[in-house]
């Protein structure tokens, strides 16, 4: 028992619940050839995040962290027709490669990727009016994920979805005195959504092909 059979059973259950087209397929080539970080989520969580954003008929959505698309077009694949998906992104050079996977994807028009820094893009998103979105994904840097959220929160509407990935790291999340920053920050989101009249939320562990981990769901409350 052990990451093997993690893998063996994300394997499984992608094969028949959640299989890669040529899109797909061809966005994580991209990402590898141009030597990009291979941390997108794994095929079932990509799924889950498509059947989150088809469960509440997403029109509008955004995501922090773009890396090489394949998120990205599993969210925008959920969006109504005529819908509209943001896409935060650091890397000049990881947007470029991005870019070329969601357009072979069908999605250029309805996808447009930011380069940037989240924290410097965010201001401009805001005096654009941008907004409210149906749901956003946080998958940046994860010490920044209180910020995001808090941000987001104000621009989300009542019955919208706010997913943040990558929180339970290993199991770390319980290390009340951790030093380690990104912990921190994973415990920080916890207080602030716990505090949060405005969100109802749960925290899930998992296993698969990316190890342990886990995500935060949260639904912004109707007042
Ligand atoms: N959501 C992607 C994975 C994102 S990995 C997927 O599942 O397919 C995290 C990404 O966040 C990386 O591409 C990294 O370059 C980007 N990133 C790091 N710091 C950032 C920041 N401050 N603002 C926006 N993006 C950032
Ligand atoms: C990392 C980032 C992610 O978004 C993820 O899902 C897994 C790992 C990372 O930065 O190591
Ligand atoms: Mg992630």
């Amino acid at each position: 028992m052990g990451q093997d059979q993690w893998t063996a059973v994300d394997g499984y259950v992608s094969g028949l619940l959640a299989p890669h087209d040529e899109a797909l397929d061809a966005a994580l080539r991209a990402g590898a050839e141009a030597g990009l970080p291979q941390i997108q989520v794994s095929p079932p969580q990509g799924k889950l995040l498509y059947l989150l954003a088809r469960t509440i008929g997403a029109e509008r959505i955004l995501e922090f962290g773009t890396l090489a698309g394949y998120s990205t077009i599993w969210l925008g694949r959920a969006l109504v027709p005529g819908g509209r998906l943001i896409t935060l992104e650091a890397s000049a050079e990881y947007a470029e490669v991005a870019r070329a996977s969601i357009a072979r994807a069908g999605l250029g028009e309805a996808v447009e990727v930011r380069v940037g820094p989240a924290l410097e893009t965010l201001p401009g998103l805001a005096a654009e009016g941008a907004g409210p979105f149906d749901l956003v994904f946080i998958d940046a840097d994860k010490v920044h994920s209180p910020e995001y959220l808090a941000w987001s929160l104000e621009r989300t509407r009542p019955g919208g979805l706010i997913v943040i990935d990558n929180v339970v790291r290993g199991g770390t999340l319980a290390e009340a005195d951790s030093e380690d920053e990104t912990i921190a920050a994973q415990r920080r989101l916890h207080e602030q959504i716990a505090a949060e009249e405005r969100l109802v939320a749960t925290t899930i562990q998992t296993v698969g092909a990316k190890g342990y981990d886990g995500f935060t769901i949260a639904l912004v409350d109707s007042p």
